[in-house]
C-alpha cells in the first residue's frame, strides 16, 4: 500500500442520520472501509499512525451503525469482521480454540447506560453485576497450560490466527511455567486463559533511555515496546525486555466449574496466575460501574502501567452467554474509553513570544481541540531547531499530545494532509516587540532579543518581579501592569515606589479603595527578605532555592555583586553555569541601575539566612512527610533553609531525616526501607532549638 495515498480521505466526513438510500450508504460504507484499512496499515505495519485513537474508533462504530442498519451491505472481509493485523508467519502459526474478539469502545457515559439498558431488557433482571477492570494498553495474548505445565502462547493475530510466542512469553518472570496447586479446584487438564503483556511507563522509559545510549531506535511507546519485545524471533532478546502481564478472561470457564466470572478472577492466582487485584471492581447497578470508572480515570496517571479506558463485563457467565456476540464482539462487554491524550489539530499560525530574559519561543497557535477534557489552543514548537527537524510547517495538520501535565505538544506533522499551501517557519531576523536584531545560537536551540528595554521584557520582568514568590505584591497582575506601562506610569520595577495615588486614580478601572490598597501593597512589599528580592531580581537559573543559597554565603547585595566566579563556584551547590549567569548579571550597567534605585526606594532587604546566624541544621537534608501542627509545608521549607539545613521532596540515601506528622504516606515507608531516621514533630522541634 501507498502511504502518501492520496486518494484515501483521512476521516470521511459522514453523518450516518443523513445517509437516505442504500445506493448512499453503499458509497459511504466504501469510503469508510478504505479509510480503515489505510489506517490499519498505518498503525500496524509502519507503526506510524496518522489518526488519533479516538478518531479510529468513530470510523469504526460509523461503520459498524451503517452495517447494522443495511445488512444486506455487510460483507466478511469488512473491517467490522475483522480484528487486528496479520500475523508474522515467520514466528510460526497458532491457531485460536475460540476466536480472539475485541470490545466495542464507547466514549460517553450515556452509552454505557445504553449498554445496562439493553442488558437488562434482554436478561430479564433488574441489575445485573458487573465487572470492571481496566483497559490495559499492551499487547493480548492467549495461554494454554496443560496438565498444569505452560505449553503454548500466541498473539491476537488476526483474531482466528495468532503468532507463536511460547519461547518468548516463558521469560516472563511473574507468569508460572507450571500452575500452583493452592486452588481447591483441581488444575483443569487444559486451561485456556488470556491477558495482556505490558511494559511499565517508567522501565520504558530506562529502556528507551539505554536505546539512545546505545544508537539503537527509540520505542513510540509502551504499548509498542511491548509488542515488538514479545514478537522476537530471539527469545534472548525478549528476556532482556521488562515484560509484565495480567490475566482478565478464561475460555469454557463453565467446564471448570465456574460460574461467575468474578469467581475466575479470585481463582486465578491462587493457581499463580496474575490478576489486577488491586483495580478490578465488582459492582451491582451501572452506577457504580460510572463511579468506577471516574476512580479509574484519577487513578491513571499514577498508575505504573498506562491504561486507556475501563473494561465493563457482565459477571454471571449464563448472563455472558444468553447475550453472545455480535459482529466480533461480545455483547456482555464494553470498552469505556478516556477521553484521548492525543488528537489532530492545524497550526494557524506560529507567533513568537518573548521572555523576561528576552528568550524568543516560537508557538503554534491551534484550531481549538480538546484533549482529555481540556481545550487547546497554543503549543509551544519551543525553538528553530525542533521545527526544522520535526518539519512543521504554518498551516500543517499536527498530532497534538497532552502528556503528563497540561501543556500540550505538537508530536508531528501529518505530511499526508499537505496541499502545498503550507509554509515553511524562520524565526524572525528582528524582535517581533521592539525590532532590535535578535541574536541565534548556531545550534538554533535560542534566539535572544538583546534589548533588556524591550517592552515584553520589561512587562515580564515586572510581571515577575510583583509575583507570589518575589516581591508578592498583590493587585497586580498582568492587565493592570500593562495599563501603568501603557500610561507611562512606570517602565522599571523601582518606579513601582514613587507611583501616587493620585496617578493610579486616573486609570479607568482603579477608584480610590483600590488604589490606596495597593499603595499598602507596594510599601509592604519594602520588607521582603534579602532572597526574595535576589528571587524578583530575575537572573537566569536563581530560583527560589538558589536564592537561598545566595543569601546563605552572601549577606548584602554588594557583598554578592562583587563576588567573581572562581568565588561563586567555590560555594557547594553552585556550577560554572549558574556562576556565569550572575556575573553577566551584575557586569550589566542596566542591571546595577536598577538596584540602586531600589534600595533607594527604601527596601530593608533584611537576610534571614545571613551566615552571622545560628545554623543548627547546616548540611541537613529533610523530607517532610504527613501533617504538621505549627507550620505550613512552605513554612518549614523555608525555616529549615533559614537554619542551613534542605527540604527535598523524595527520600533518598541522601536524606538525614524524613519528619513524619500525622497521616504520613509511603515517603515515611521508603524511608523504613533506606534505613533513614524517622523522627516526629516534636523531636523536629529539639534539633532546631
Ligand atoms: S477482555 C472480548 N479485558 O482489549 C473480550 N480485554 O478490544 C476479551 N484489553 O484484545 C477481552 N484490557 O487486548 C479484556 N481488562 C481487559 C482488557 C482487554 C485490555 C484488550 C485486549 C483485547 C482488546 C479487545
Amino acid at each position: 500500500m501507498n502511504d502518501t495515498n492520496k486518494d484515501i480521505e483521512r476521516k470521511p466526513d459522514i453523518d450516518p442520520g443523513e445517509i437516505s438510500s442504500e445506493d448512499e450508504a453503499r458509497k459511504t460504507i466504501n469510503s469508510l472501509r478504505k479509510a480503515i484499512r489505510y489506517h490499519d496499515y498505518r498503525y500496524y505495519v509502519k507503526d506510524d499512525p496518522i489518526i488519533s485513537d479516538a478518531e479510529y474508533d468513530q470510523l469504526m462504530q460509523t461503520l459498524e451503525k451503517l452495517e447494522e442498519e443495511y445488512p444486506g451491505l455487510r460483507t466478511e472481509d469488512s473491517p467490522t469482521q475483522k480484528v487486528g493485523g496479520e500475523p508474522n508467519e515467520e514466528l510460526g502459526l497458532v491457531d485460536h480454540p475460540e476466536p480472539m474478539l475485541s470490545l466495542k469502545s464507547v466514549s460517553l457515559e450515556q452509552d454505557v447506560r445504553n449498554f445496562d439498558e439493553t442488558c437488562r431488557k434482554e436478561l430479564d433482571t433488574d441489575d445485573p453485576v458487573y465487572i470492571c477492570e481496566p483497559k490495559y494498553d499492551g499487547l493480548a495474548v492467549e495461554i494454554i497450560y496443560e496438565n498444569g505445565r505452560l505449553t503454548q502462547a500466541s498473539t491476537r493475530g488476526d483474531g482466528q490466527t495468532g503468532e507463536d510466542i511460547t519461547d518468548n512469553i516463558k521469560t516472563i518472570g511473574e507468569l508460572p511455567l507450571h500452575l500452583l496447586k493452592e486452588s481447591e479446584k483441581d488444575v483443569p487438564e487444559t486451561l485456556v486463559i488470556r491477558g495482556e503483556v505490558f511494559i511499565p511507563k517508567n522501565e520504558f522509559e530506562e529502556m528507551n533511555k539505554q536505546r539512545a545510549e546505545e544508537d539503537k531506535k527509540t520505542f513510540a511507546n509502551p504499548r509498542n515496546a511491548a509488542s515488538g519485545s514479545l514478537r522476537q524471533l530471539d527469545p534472548k532478546v525478549t528476556a532482556e525486555r521488562p515484560l509484565h502481564i495480567y490475566i482478565f478472561q478464561m475460555l469454557s470457564p463453565q467446564d471448570h466449574g465456574f460460574k461467575s466470572h468474578w469467581k475466575v478472577l479470585q481463582s486465578l492466582p491462587k493457581w499463580g496466575l496474575k490478576v489486577n487485584e488491586e483495580l478490578n471492581k465488582k459492582c451491582s447497578n451501572i452506577d457504580e460501574v460510572i463511579e468506577a470508572y471516574k476512580e479509574f480515570s484519577e487513578a491513571r496517571e499514577d498508575l505504573p502501567y498506562e491504561i486507556d479506558g475501563m473494561v465493563c463485563k457482565i459477571n454471571k457467565f449464563e448472563h455472558q452467554q444468553a447475550l453472545g456476540v455480535r459482529s466480533n464482539n461480545p455483547r456482555w462487554a464494553l470498552a469505556w474509553k478516556f477521553p484521548p491524550k492525543r488528537e489532530t489539530s492545524k497550526i494557524n499560525k506560529i507567533k513568537i513570544q518573548v521572555g523576561r530574559t528576552g528568550k524568543l519561543t516560537p508557538v503554534a497557535q491551534l484550531e481549538p481541540v480538546n484533549i482529555a477534557g481540556v481545550t487547546m489552543t497554543r503549543a509551544s514548537l519551543h525553538n528553530q531547531h525542533e521545527i526544522d527537524e520535526k518539519d512543521i510547517r504554518v498551516g500543517d495538520t499536527v498530532l497534538v499530545e497532552r502528556a503528563g501535565d497540561v501543556i500540550p505538544q505538537v508530536v508531528k506533522p501529518i505530511k499526508d494532509e499537505r496541499d502545498g499551501s503550507e509554509e515553511k517557519f524562520s524565526m524572525p531576523e528582528e524582535c517581533p516587540v521592539c525590532g532590535a536584531e535578535v541574536v541565534m545560537s548556531d545550534d538554533k536551540k535560542q534566539t535572544h532579543c538583546p534589548n533588556i528595554n524591550c517592552e515584553a521584557q520589561v512587562l515580564e520582568r515586572l510581571k515577575h518581579f510583583v509575583s507570589k514568590d518575589a516581591m508578592d505584591i498583590e493587585g497586580l497582575g498582568e492587565k493592570r501592569i500593562k495599563k501603568l506601562l501603557d500610561h507611562d506610569l512606570i517602565s522599571q520595577p523601582q518606579d513601582l515606589y514613587s507611583i501616587t495615588e493620585d496617578e493610579l486614580k486616573k486609570l479607568d478601572d482603579i477608584a480610590e479603595k483600590t488604589a490606596q490598597n495597593l499603595l499598602k501593597e507596594i510599601e509592604n512589599s519594602k520588607n521582603k527578605p534579602f532572597d526574595r528580592f535576589l528571587y524578583a531580581l530575575g537572573i537566569p537559573h536563581v530560583g527560589n532555592h538558589m536564592s537561598r543559597v545566595l543569601a546563605r554565603n552572601f549577606t548584602t547585595i554588594n557583598d554578592l555583586e562583587k563576588a567573581d566566579k572562581g568565588k561563586l563556584t567555590d560555594i557547594d551547590e553552585i556550577g560554572p553555569e549558574v556562576a556565569s549567569a550572575i556575573t553577566v548579571f551584575f557586569a550589566e550597567e542596566n542591571n546595577l541601575k536598577v538596584i540602586e534605585n531600589l534600595m533607594e526606594s527604601g527596601l530593608t532587604l533584611e537576610n534571614p539566612y545571613s551566615e552571622q546566624k545560628e545554623q543548627p541544621l547546616a548540611g541537613l537534608k529533610f523530607v517532610f512527610t504527613g501533617n504538621l501542627e505549627e507550620w505550613t509545608r512552605d513554612e518549614v521549607k523555608e525555616l529549615v533553609e533559614q537554619l542551613g539545613g534542605r527540604a527535598t521532596s523524595s527520600v533518598s540515601n541522601e536524606t538525614d531525616y524524613v519528619v513524619a506528622g500525622p497521616g504520613a504516606g509511603t515517603k515515611r515507608d521508603d524511608a523504613k526501607e533506606m534505613g533513614v531516621q524517622i523522627i516526629d514533630e516534636e523531636e523536629f522541634k529539639k534539633l532546631i532549638d
